[in-house]
């Protein structure tokens, strides 16, 4: 089964990323969101990168329009009815998430894949939140969508080989690598990626070096993009805090412990980019 119409549930920072680069690589796209203002901002977000890249030089403007044609926002769950692959990408809450997949149960076809972007929770639990568990897997993406290259395919001990390949195929289609991986919580990537950035708070916590010292650290010594604090502020400390605490409550082991500050940075509302502060002052450009 060759997947050629997409659902995308959420317009969030990750939904609105996912319905553009389906979108850009000419898969007609319905995107949705529970409410008008919210789907005009994610809406919007997408033309914004858009022009970005046309700024750029690095998209033509004819592509650009065709992706806007290919995108159909909506508020209405019904109009994903003739989607074969739905990638849910709502809050990450189990009841949301309940409710979602037995609204899709009532409305996709029965061979429709039915794909969760979380990136903690349980594929298999999710799946038990549909009458078709063997069409339920997991692709994962990263932040920021258009430029990340990784979709981890997520299988359960369920999940049908042909609902994984036709998604897989899709995933390539708009140009993403695939790493396959088993239902594991946090799967490949945070597995390793959110002991690294937990361990980062422990030593600025700790006092061993000052925040920019970290963060020039990983990025001179080992070139990544960015160091680790600033990707926790840019990943949103609460996401990071959450998904820390999934970890944990699986693995109990003290890696996975979300470390103090982390938690009183949180209910202090600093959750980096997204409210403006963080470990990082967002309201400049670049952050301070
Ligand atoms: N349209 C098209 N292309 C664009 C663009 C746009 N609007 N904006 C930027 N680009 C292109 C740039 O032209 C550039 O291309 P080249 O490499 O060919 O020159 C490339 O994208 C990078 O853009 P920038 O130079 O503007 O920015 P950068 O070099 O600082 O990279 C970044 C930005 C890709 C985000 C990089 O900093 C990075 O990789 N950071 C790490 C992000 C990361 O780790 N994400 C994962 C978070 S974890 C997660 O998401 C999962 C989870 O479960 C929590």
């Amino acid at each position: 089964m060759a997947i050629q119409k997409v659902g995308v549930v959420g317009c969030g920072l990750m939904g609105s990323g996912i319905a553009q680069v389906s979108a850009q690589a000419g898969f007609p796209t319905v995107v949705r969101e529970v409410s008008q203002p919210l789907l005009d901002k994610g809406l919007a977000s997408i033309r914004k990168f858009l022009q970005g890249g046309v700024d750029k030089g690095k998209l033509a403007q004819a592509d650009m329009e065709k992706t806007v044609a290919n995108l159909k926002g909506t508020t209405a769950l019904d109009d994903l009815a003739g989607c074969d692959l739905i990638v849910e990408a709502v809050s990450e809450d189990l009841g949301v998430k309940r409710e979602l997949f037995g609204g899709l149960d009532r409305l996709v076809r029965d061979d429709a894949v039915i794909a969760s972007n979380t990136s903690s929770l349980s594929i298999t639990e999710l799946s038990t939140f549909s009458k078709r568990p063997e069409r339920v897997i997991g692709l994962h993406f990263f932040n920021p969508v258009p430029l990340m290259k990784l979709v981890e395919v997520v299988r359960t001990l369920r999940s049908a080989p042909a609902a994984v390949e036709a998604a897989s195929a899709w995933c390539r289609a708009i140009g993403k690598t695939v790493v396959a991986t088993g239902d594991s919580t946090g799967f490949v990537v945070n597995r390793l990626l959110v002991p690294y950035m937990l361990d980062a708070i422990r030593v600025f916590e700790q006092g061993l070096a000052s925040r920019d010292d970290i963060d020039n650290a990983m990025k001179l010594g080992c070139g990544y993009p960015m160091g680790p604090l600033f990707l926790g502020d840019y990943v949103g400390l609460d996401t990071t805090y959450s998904i820390a605490l999934i970890m944990f409550d699986e693995f109990r082991e003290p890696r996975f412990a979300p470390p103090p500050l982390l938690k009183r940075m949180v209910l202090a509302g600093r959750h980096g980019r997204k409210t403006g502060r963080g470990f990082y002052d967002w309201s400049t450009n670049p952050p301070s």
